[in-house]
């Protein structure tokens, strides 16, 4: 590494002892030039042979050429424990600073894994707490490039302190700064509680894993055998756990990904996110909205295809697209102005409402809340789903995020209520009740307290029992409590519903309502910070 630079730069000028000014810049630069070589040509090409990047080959295509600004360059350890005092390399295994993305500013770190694998030491911490402090003063997102062993082991406690350092920090920027995680290699122990505090994660598919104890810490404990991959992968962490947002094919790809979600965000809680000039008009309608729906109403729809034909573009860049596939959550732009969409998956479980889409859609919603965006909804919920398992997992508790996150949020809201809307989950889907500002429906919706069959058993038991034809007067009670409830129209003459509208002229109704909601302002009661029930 970089321990003889340390020592070779301090020849002095002959004549008065001091270096001159030559020899003071020839120092400079050999030093700059070995902060370039990390842990050095070996390690680089270990890195590569890795398929990963190095951490300033991803600054570079993170950000826009030309921008970057290095901060703590020259910033060594200060251990001795295990002989480490023989090897300081310059920048201390992170590399951090500020540059822009599509012209707007942002803060940086981007973890070394050549130099003591990334892992963190107590002046690694600092670095990245001073570029988050920078952030969260000037209102700048934070971007990690995380890629490290974990805490520094030859410094202890004091690496421990630097992360809990951090955690702070993450907190503190939460709903001020977006703050967005790339996993680009191994994050692990407590490590793993940063990037879950930011609002994103991003990982690479192979090449990236968070867990907080890992596999042999697994066989010793619990005697299962599992892989690095298997236990916390890009994959695993996409589909199964929840834990990250976007899975990326390569390393160029989650950085092209972490571009274009910063697209749509605001710089900072007090900004509105940058207004993008699509092409595409407002007053476009589709008519192949008008049969999307299908006719039967059991019968499964796409619902990314209905955001799509309404989307500027059919542009829709889906958050956590692997996981709790019965809501579906991302962020799309209306007129060139960003919207978060949340809407229910008819095509998995029905677009039930369980505990991993409850608790999906809220962290989307007060996201979204927090950075002034706009919620869009679409709605076609059959209910929340029933089962013991559902219950002792408790959806009462995870179901209720759903709806505080709902009642909470001040931004404009705007529903269309595509289908099903039953029971309780008509209530939490972004209702008129829990502070919509405009609801739609279309003349497919089906709006009612439960599906019909479900209503004549209870409401018509005693009748059905003692009916001659139990089988037929069921049919003939199913037929009548649809004729009477599903349908929009009781709720809109109930004004809960605004309006119903053709499917075919959503999106000019949509970015009309979204116009006049652009200066909204509502509030909460004062208070420290409100309880939401996790
Ligand atoms: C110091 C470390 C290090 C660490 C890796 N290195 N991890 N140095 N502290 N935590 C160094 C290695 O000595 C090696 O140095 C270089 O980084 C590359 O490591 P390799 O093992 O050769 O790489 P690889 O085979 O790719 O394996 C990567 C790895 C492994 C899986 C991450 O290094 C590993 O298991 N490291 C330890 C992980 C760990 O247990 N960390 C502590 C977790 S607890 P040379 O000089 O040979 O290049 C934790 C608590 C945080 O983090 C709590 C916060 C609240």
């Amino acid at each position: 590494m970089t321990d003889t630079v340390e020592q070779d730069t301090t020849k002095t000028n002959s004549t008065n002892h001091r270096p001159s000014r030559a020899q003071q810049v020839a120092h400079l630069r050999t030093l700059k030039a070995a902060a370039l070589e990390g842990g050095g040509a070996a390690r680089i090409e270990r890195q590569h042979q890795a398929g990963k990047l190095t951490a300033r080959e991803r600054l570079d295509l993170l950000l826009d050429p030309g921008t970057f600004e290095e901060l703590g360059t020259l910033v060594r350890h200060r251990s001795s424990a295990f002989g480490v005092d023989g090897n300081r390399p310059l920048g201390d295994g992170v590399i951090t600073g500020y540059g822009r993305i599509d012209g707007r500013p942002v803060a940086v770190f981007s973890q070394d894994f050549t130099v003591f694998g990334g892992s963190l030491s107590e002046p690694h911490a600092e670095k990245i707490c001073r570029v988050m402090d920078l952030a969260t003063r000037n209102g700048m997102p934070i971007i990690g490039l995380n890629d490290s062993g974990g805490a520094r082991i030859q410094e202890g406690v004091a690496s421990l302190g630097g992360y809990a350092d951090i955690f702070v920090r993450n907190t503190l920027a939460s709903g001020v700064v977006p703050q967005i995680s790339a996993i680009m290699g191994p994050c692990a122990g407590g490590a793993v509680y940063s990037p879950a505090i930011t609002d994103f994660c991003l990982m690479v598919d192979g090449t990236s894993y968070m867990f907080v104890t890992g596999p042999d810490v697994i066989k010793a404990v619990t005697h299962e055998e599992v892989t690095f991959e298997d236990l916390g992968g890009g994959l695993v962490h996409n589909a199964t756990s929840g834990v990250a947002h976007f899975l990326a094919a390569s390393e160029p790809e989650c950085l092209h990904l972490t571009r274009q979600l910063l697209g749509f965000l605001p710089s900072n809680n007090l900004d509105d996110p940058p207004v993008v000039s699509t092409g595409d008009s407002p007053q476009r309608m589709d008519r192949e909205l008008d049969t999307i729906v299908p006719e039967q109403p059991n019968r499964p729809y796409d619902m990314r295809e209905v955001i799509r034909h309404i989307v500027d573009n059919g542009d829709f860049l889906e958050v956590q697209e692997r996981w709790a596939q019965n809501i579906v959550t991302g962020f799309a732009r209306m007129n060139g102005r960003s919207v978060g969409i949340v809407a229910q998956q008819p095509t998995v479980l029905a677009g039930v409402l369980d505990i991993d889409s409850s608790t999906k859609g809220a962290r989307f919603v007060r996201f979204c809340d927090c950075f002034n965006i706009p919620l869009v909804t679409f709605v076609d919920v059959p209910g929340f789903l029933p089962g013991v398992a559902q219950e002792h997992g408790g959806i009462i508790r995870h179901g209720a995020k759903l709806l505080y996150a709902y009642c909470e949020a001040t931004v404009p809201k705007v529903t269309v209520i595509t289908r099903k809307a039953y029971g309780g989950a008509y209530d939490v889907m972004s209702s008129q009740h829990v502070r919509a500002d405009f609801n739609f429906a279309w003349p497919s919706a089906e709006i009612a307290v439960m599906g019909a069959e479900g209503a004549v058993d209870i409401i018509f038991r005693q009748e059905l029992a003692q009916a001659a034809d139990p089988v037929a007067r069921r049919q003939e009670l199913i037929a009548q409590y649809e004729g009477q409830f599903a349908n929009p129209y009781s709720a809109a003459e109930r004004g809960y519903i605004d309006d119903v509208i053709e499917p075919h002229e959503t999106r000019p109704r949509l970015i009309a309502a979204l116009d006049v909601l652009q200066n909204k302002r509502d509030t909460n009661p004062p208070k420290k910070h409100g309880n939401i029930p996790l």
